[in-house]
């Protein structure tokens, strides 16, 4: 990296814990001392966190690696640990659960409650022939019943595989069939911006291709009208009639627990296998530690769907098993109102919110003064996944929602590593804007050069992690020699074939150490452009251009160039009051591309800006490249169906005018 790109990241502010959060903070800079110290007995303590039915015999076997067990011989049941454990403990009449429509009804579910439907689905899915080892879809909207259908599998030992909402029926097919499901559990459907978003038909659609699939349960949301078959069956017509007791079974450590497809933008989606134990543990301890989990007083919200890992994670199980109160919440942030969030915020008085840059920088585009009208006062620390998150973003987020004060825990993790990985401490990290900060206790992540060799302070390259972690997928289902292709054969024993040499986990993101040894996320590796010979990558164009007063929003893609091999094209939303208009809009161009000029080098000069409406973002929020790739490089698009909102794309084509 050129040493003038390597200015943007040199982001001097940092911020301390407020001294309050510090002193009372459930996880303090012992842990990273501890974990040092002895890695396995920390994560070993860590699981002792859990109610196990049998203790293990073995922390980690890493002998046949990449393959890993954790908690070898160990027995224990993920449900009980989210649920019974709590009730049994006298707090069943703690509320899990304030549930929120989209249309605005709502429902309030204690531990008790949930603990009662989850055995009522366990013994309606035992009805139906679902045993321990079955692979069980989960097709539905963010209601209480995706919780409970999730907790009720863990619970039987049946694996399931949530598909998004979102995602057609040719996404699910694939599915299903990839993991042989027997059971779809799905709704009618959900409300997305204020109407009825219908789910049964697209499982029909879908399950007509399935032969594996014996039954299909339907929860009623919405009311609408939906087909029936023959294995169709109501929610409210088995699980609500079933009994509310059902005696949790202890399972292996290593019993699979979930399948989740990542979104993959481009090739075939892969089925990221987690399993029980070490995925619990490393679930539950880093919700405690990372959002400083105060089960007696805390209510904590995270936007994420159950569709993605984010919500397995830090809805289901994380929260739960630390048995905490949190929100949930049914629709889109701008329904019917741009304050939504906030008043949802304010409603249920949350301390800690959960959501992503996106999101944030959607906030942004809308204006401080939306926050501005609602109470805030609750929240007390802030949380951010999924992508990089620039610091003009994270600055604002501070600002406008955390009133200037508040930490920001900018957590890395993947749906391969299960759990979070690199992420500030909130009662210990004097975090900077833009920066995960450092690999959580327990974990070593680090960043290699090409060779694979650790750089140092001030270098840049690649993300890897170099031991073996409680959370880390086990195998892509079905498809171990992929899981070691993509994930283990770009550095270490994989890539050597040398048996000495250590097993090194490539993450796919670019990152780099700053002076202090602190990490940043670049983006995923196919997002670094190669512009004259210097590795640019789109996350740094894109934050300089962010940083301009009149951006909201800007995605940068490297388009073939004849005669600098890639070249920066960006494409960038105006801020609400930014004049566009014919000539204004010429000399915004100009100002924007002098402005990354002068941000990061002349190099960094985008060839090309576009002034556009709206971006094209996949359901998870995550910037579709490849189709602006195809719009930087004049061909025709490629496959929209993975888009939120195709309509983007003719948006974007049509506004193509403004150019250079
Ligand atoms: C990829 C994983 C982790 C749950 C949601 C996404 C990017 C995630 C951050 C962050 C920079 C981040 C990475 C990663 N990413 N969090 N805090 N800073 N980048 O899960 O869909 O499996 O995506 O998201 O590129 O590899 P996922």
């Amino acid at each position: 990296m050129s040493e003038a790109l390597a200015n943007l990241l040199n982001e001097t502010r940092q911020f301390p814990p407020p001294a309050e959060l510090a002193a009372g903070a459930n996880v303090t800079a012992d842990a990273y001392a501890e974990a040092d110290a002895d890695r396995l007995a920390f994560w070993e303590r860590q699981a002792g966190r859990l109610s196990w039915a049998k203790q293990w015999d073995q922390v980690v076997d890493w002998s046949t690696p990449p393959f890993a067990k954790w908690f070898v011989g160990g027995q224990l049941n993920v449900a009980y640990n989210c649920l019974d454990r709590h009730v049994e403990a006298g707090r069943g009449d703690k509320v899990a659960i304030h549930w929120e429509g989209e249309p605005g009804d709502s429902r309030t579910i204690t531990y008790a409650d949930l603990h009662r439907m989850t055995c009522q689905a366990a013994n309606a899915l035992t009805d139906l022939g679902v045993t321990a080892g079955d692979r069980v879809a989960i097709y539905l909207p963010m209601i209480p019943e995706a919780a409970v259908a999730m907790l009720a599998c863990a619970r039987i030992g049946a694996t399931h595989s949530v598909v998004f909402g979102g995602f057609s029926a040719e996404s699910l097919t694939n599915r299903i069939q990839d993991a042989t499901a027997k059971v779809v559990i799905t709704a009618d459907g959900g409300y997305r911006r204020g109407k009825p978003s219908a789910l049964k038909p697209t499982v029909d659609e879908a399950v007509a291709n399935c032969p594996s699939v014996e039954h299909v349960l339907v929860v009623r949301r919405t009311g609408e009208e939906v087909g029936w078959s023959a294995r169709d069956h109501w929610w409210h017509e088995t699980v609500e009639q079933a009994s509310t007791e059902h005696a949790a079974q202890p399972f292996d450590a290593e019993h699979p627990l979930f399948i989740l497809y990542t979104s993959g933008t481009t090739a075939r989606p892969k089925g990221i296998l987690h399993t029980t134990g070490g995925y619990l543990t490393q679930a539950s301890y880093t919700a405690h530690a990372v959002f400083d989990l105060k089960p007696e007083t805390d209510v904590y919200w995270c936007t994420a769907d159950i569709g993605w890992v984010t919500g397995h994670s830090y809805i289901v199980y994380g929260p739960l098993s630390n048995g905490v109160t949190q929100v949930m919440y049914e629709g889109t942030p701008d329904t019917p109102h741009k304050g939504r969030f906030w008043e949802i915020v304010g409603r249920y008085g949350v301390t800690i919110l959960y959501t992503a840059p996106t999101l944030i920088r959607t906030m942004m585009k809308w204006g401080e003064d939306i926050p501005a009208g609602y109470d805030l006062s609750s929240l007390r620390l802030l949380g951010s996944v999924g992508e990089p998150i620039n610091p003009e973003a994270w600055m604002w987020y501070r600002q406008h929602v955390g009133g200037g004060e508040l930490p920001i825990v900018d957590t890395w993790w993947q749906t391969e590593t299960g759990a979070m990985m690199i992420s500030p401490l909130p009662g210990v990290t004097a975090a900077k804007p833009g920066s995960a900060m450092a690999p959580l206790p327990g974990v070593s992540a680090d960043v290699v050069d090409d060779q694979g060799q650790s750089v140092p302070n001030g270098g840049g390259g690649y993300l890897v992690l170099r031991e073996p972690w409680p959370s880390m997928l086990r195998t892509i289902w079905g498809d171990d020699n992929r899981f070691i292709e993509t994930y283990w054969s770009r550095f270490g024993a994989g890539a050597t074939g040398d048996s000495g040499d250590p097993w090194i986990y490539f993450a796919g993101d670019g990152a780099k150490k700053d002076d202090d040894g602190h990490i940043w996320l670049l983006g995923r590796v196919d997002d670094v452009m190669l512009v004259s010979g210097h590795n640019i990558s789109t996350t740094e164009v894109e934050s300089a251009l962010v940083s301009h007063p009149s951006v909201a929003e800007a995605a940068v893609v490297g388009a073939t160039d004849p005669t600098t091999g890639q070249a920066i094209v960006a494409f960038a939303i105006p801020r609400g009051n930014a004049d566009t208009s014919g000539e204004a809009g010429e000399q915004l161009i100009a100002d924007l591309r002098n402005h990354v000029a002068r941000t990061l080098g002349p190099i960094a000069k985008p060839r090309q800006i576009m002034l556009v409406p709206e971006l094209p973002k996949t359901r998870s929020g995550k910037i579709m490249r490849r189709l602006l790739r195809d719009v930087a490089e004049n061909r025709s698009l490629g496959d929209v169906t993975t888009l939120q909102d195709s309509s983007v794309m003719e948006l974007i084509a049509s506004g193509m005018g403004g150019g250079k």
